[in-house]
């Protein structure tokens, strides 16, 4: 079985993180969220899979060779300008000659999906399309199907208007497509698969949808980012997550919900809850950090707040008197003086990056 990974987003949500690589090299569970998402399929039996990428190419080639995987063979198919998700799948062709299916995954989901369950049940009915499903609260950011009793789908819509979605079930980002499908996609263009595919195969092929139940996390966001940590925390237990060589002051107050990398510093009466810490950051004293995610090597001076989301990015050093605006984006390699926050700091206000 091969498996392609849709790994050619901008990240756009997680800037200034995604500026200094791509959405996939973020780190997570000991590894990165493609080395996670890998590891994954490799629990199903899947030891082959195709990497869609495009400007982030080199940077995730060598991110993976560093945390080389060698139970999987890697294919990169690069496209020469973003194809959409579907565009994407049709460029992987050459890849994907000697299958009669194979599986697509988003390249941003945290799950334990049994992908090999998920096979089967697309076998035992004869599907052409078969899609992970998850239930939701407020599926409006989401695709959301429609489905029949027996698990057949007859609608797929993408990103419906609050209140218009036909159920709470929505498209989990997981698909196994009959290779059939590719003849379908028209080449060298730009296609997705939720607008212009699936909308139209599920009233005219037998597409049906698998419900998982377990973990799932779309981490395209700074608070689902946060929340996939604790996702995959929760499955190892009720401590913080602290890494290799990491010293932190005997007075500093560390919350279960916390992720903190290598070689990391975190100085006396700190306080950290809901939070992310890459590796080599230098966190000072009597700091408070709280729902928020500090890239790797940022320095954050004696007795400053973040809060409420905010992403401070690789490398920026905060001075002692920053003030620091709740949900703020700091550019990597930024320096903040004492003083207020200047506004070309954040990320919304850069045009160029
Ligand atoms: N190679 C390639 N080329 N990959 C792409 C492209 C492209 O042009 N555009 C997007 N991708 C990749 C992204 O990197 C990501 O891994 C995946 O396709 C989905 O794109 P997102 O931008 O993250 O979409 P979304 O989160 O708004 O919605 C998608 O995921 C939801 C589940 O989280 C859709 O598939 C929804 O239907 C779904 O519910
Ligand atoms: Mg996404």
């Amino acid at each position: 079985m091969k498996a392609l990974i849709l790994a050619g987003g901008f990240g756009t949500r997680l800037r200034s993180l995604t500026c200094t690589r791509p959405k996939q090299l973020l780190p997570l569970a000991e590894s990165t969220l493609i080395g996670y998402i890998i590891s994954q399929l490799t629990k199903s039996g899947i030891n082959e899979v195709i990497l869609a990428t495009g400007y982030n190419t080199e940077q995730l080639r060598s991110g993976l060779e560093n945390s080389a995987n060698s139970e999987v063979t890697l294919h990169f198919s690069v496209e020469p300008q973003p194809l959409g998700t579907a565009g994407a799948i049709k460029h992987a062709e050459p890849y994907l000659q000697d299958v009669e299916r194979f599986l697509v995954l988003n390249g941003d989901i945290v799950s334990d999906m049994a992908y090999n369950h998920m096979l089967q049940y697309h076998q035992e009915h004869q599907a052409v399309a078969t899609i992970a499903l998850y239930r939701v609260e407020d599926p409006s950011r989401y695709g959301v199907v429609d489905i029949t009793t027996n698990g057949q789908i007859h609608q797929f819509v993408e990103k419906p208007p609050p209140r218009q979605a036909p159920s709470n079930l929505i498209n989990a980002g997981c698909y196994v497509l009959d290779s059939t499908i590719l003849e379908q996609i028209p080449p060298d263009q730009e296609v997705s698969i939720e607008y212009d595919v699936f909308p139209q195969l599920c009233q005219s092929a037998p597409v049906y949808g698998w419900e998982h139940h377990g973990i799932w996390v779309d981490t395209g966001t700074p608070a689902s980012f946060l929340e996939a940590h604790h996702a995959l925390r929760g499955k190892i237990g009720k401590t913080p997550q602290i890494g290799e060589d990491t010293k932190i002051a005997s007075s500093a107050q560390i919350a279960s919900d916390v992720t903190i990398g290598n070689h990391v510093t975190i100085g006396n009466n700190t306080k950290i809850s809901n939070a992310v810490i890459f590796d080599d950051a230098i966190i000072g004293a009597e700091v408070t950090i709280h729902q928020s995610i500090v890239g790797h090597g940022a320095i954050i001076g004696k007795a400053l707040t973040l809060d409420k989301y905010t992403i401070i990015g690789d490398g920026a050093i905060l001075d002692t008197g920053a003030v620091i605006p709740p949900g703020s984006v700091i550019c990597p390699h930024y320096r903040i003086k004492k003083g207020a926050c200047p506004p070309d700091c954040l990320v919304k206000n850069l045009k160029a990056l």
